[in-house]
């Protein structure tokens, strides 16, 4: 149990708040490359509670700056994409797409006051479908080699979608292994060759079981969490019947990703974003160590299930998650359908906008949200003090180049065989096989 200064410490994360300096430290997805695919590609941008507006200029290239122009505050959003830049249409004040000022017609002729007026902007860099920004003081860090950045673009799919909460208790479902087990339980087993571009559709790795009977069947995962230096690997075991182990490996990217497996052939690495305190976006990346990704698949599916421009899903708080009680008898464990991206939705809204951790009592399966709390505040206080080294992946570029994976996987082990053995097996396995891993 904590105090609510403690919950607002390790929740908040807008400009000045201790956690927010943590997140600042570090690359943000900002927006998916596919929003700025448009005749005007500007779009407006709310990270870590910043208003923002991002574009792409004549050259390709993109800006980040302050959604407010620093002459009058009239929205950028409607600026015009021009010369290289954002004229505010108010006045005419024109910013080039590093925030400086660059003319203003209405002032006298030789006027030299637009020298003197920059207005916010951060560094910007696309990867593999996501437009990551860097909203901290000093240098931005190197981009660790993890398999979604050094993936061809042809195996990377990128998603997103908006949750009506705060970002940590979204985060904390994600490294929550028990939680599977009974929120996504399907009381029915589909048939998993119709699982393409779905989490928990496949067969369990090297059997015939499908992922939804080994996870309705056993419950009661043993939980290993070990530090890593890229955060946390979660190492969950489910002892089934017949002596066998089937282990999954999940991880924490510090700050604020996870790394699961969701199919034999694909990993999901998902942020979970602050657009402000009482609402974020997941933005995933579903990386193939087999074919290439089908992009207008995975696509099609979850354009189905979310609403553009600002990917709010179709089920939400004021349908109730398309509750049914009649499916909730006999079909699936919350009558919410077989999203399951709307299971995680429902629990982590349905907390309130920000969890009142003062109330919560956690238990043996909830050890890799601890672990990860006290993470969280250590970065706060080394963030606090300026320490950024010893932050987790606050590295150079060496460094952050040999910091690979993070292994995701499912495994089954034989009754004896070693559970770390048969994990690192199948993860090189799967690695010896993928064309752009072995490439490396
Ligand atoms: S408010 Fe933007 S130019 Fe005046
Ligand atoms: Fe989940």
């Amino acid at each position: 149990m904590m105090s609510q200064e403690q919950n607002d410490l390790i929740t908040r994360t807008g400009p000045g708040t201790a956690a927010g300096k943590v997140l600042r430290r570090y690359w943000q997805p900002a927006a998916l490359a596919e929003e700025l695919v448009s005749s005007r590609p500007v779009v407006p941008v709310t990270l870590l509670g910043e208003r923002l507006v991002l574009f792409r200029d004549d050259d390709g290239e993109l800006g980040l700056i302050a959604r407010h122009c620093p002459h009058r505050g009239a929205d950028m959003c409607f600026g015009r994409l021009e010369d290289n830049g954002l004229r505010c249409p108010f006045h005419g004040w024109h910013f080039d797409r590093t925030g400086q000022c660059v003319e203003q017609p209405a002032e006298p002729e030789g006027s030299r006051m637009h020298e003197n007026v920059r207005t916010v902007s951060y560094p910007v860099i696309e990867k593999n479908g996501i437009i990551f920004a860097y909203l901290g003081a000093g240098d931005p860090p190197p981009f660790p080699a993890f398999d979604c950045f050094e993936a061809p673009e042809s195996h990377v799919f990128a998603f997103k979608g908006l949750w009506e909460c705060n970002w940590l208790q979204a985060l904390e479902v994600g490294i929550d292994p028990a939680h599977a087990s009974f929120l996504h339980r399907f009381l029915q087993d589909e048939d998993p060759n119709e699982g393409y571009g779905k989490q928990f559709r496949d067969r369990a790795a090297g059997t015939d079981i499908p992922m939804t009977q080994v996870l309705r069947e056993y419950p009661r995962p043993d939980i290993n969490v070990e530090e890593t230096d890229y955060g946390l690997r979660i190492i969950s075991l489910r002892h089934l019947a017949d002596g066998r182990t089937h282990v999954r490996v999940t991880n924490q990217v510090f700050p604020e990703a996870i790394c699961i497996p969701m199919s034999n052939e694909m990993t999901i690495t998902q942020w979970h974003v602050p657009v402000d305190d009482g609402n974020c976006y997941w933005y995933s990346m579903f990386t193939s160590f087999g074919k290439p990704v089908d992009k207008a698949l995975m696509r099609e599916q979850r354009l189905k299930e979310h609403r553009l421009p600002d990917y709010a899903p179709l089920k939400n708080r004021s349908n109730n998650y398309g509750y049914d009680p009649e499916e909730q008898k006999d079909r699936t464990y919350t009558g919410m359908g077989l999203d399951i991206n709307v299971h995680d939705q429902w629990a982590v809204e349905s907390m309130g906008r920000i969890q009142d951790r003062r109330e919560e009592h956690l238990g043996k399966s909830d050890a890799a949200i601890i672990r990860y709390r006290r993470m969280l505040r250590s970065a706060i206080e080394a963030a606090g003090k300026d320490d950024a080294a010893s932050m987790p992946m606050a590295v150079d570029a060496a460094r952050a180049a040999a910091i690979t994976g993070p292994v995701a996987v499912d495994a089954i082990a034989d009754a004896g065989q070693d559970w770390l053995e048969t994990y690192v097996a199948a993860d090189q396995a799967r690695r010896a096989a993928c064309a752009w891993a072995n490439a490396r």
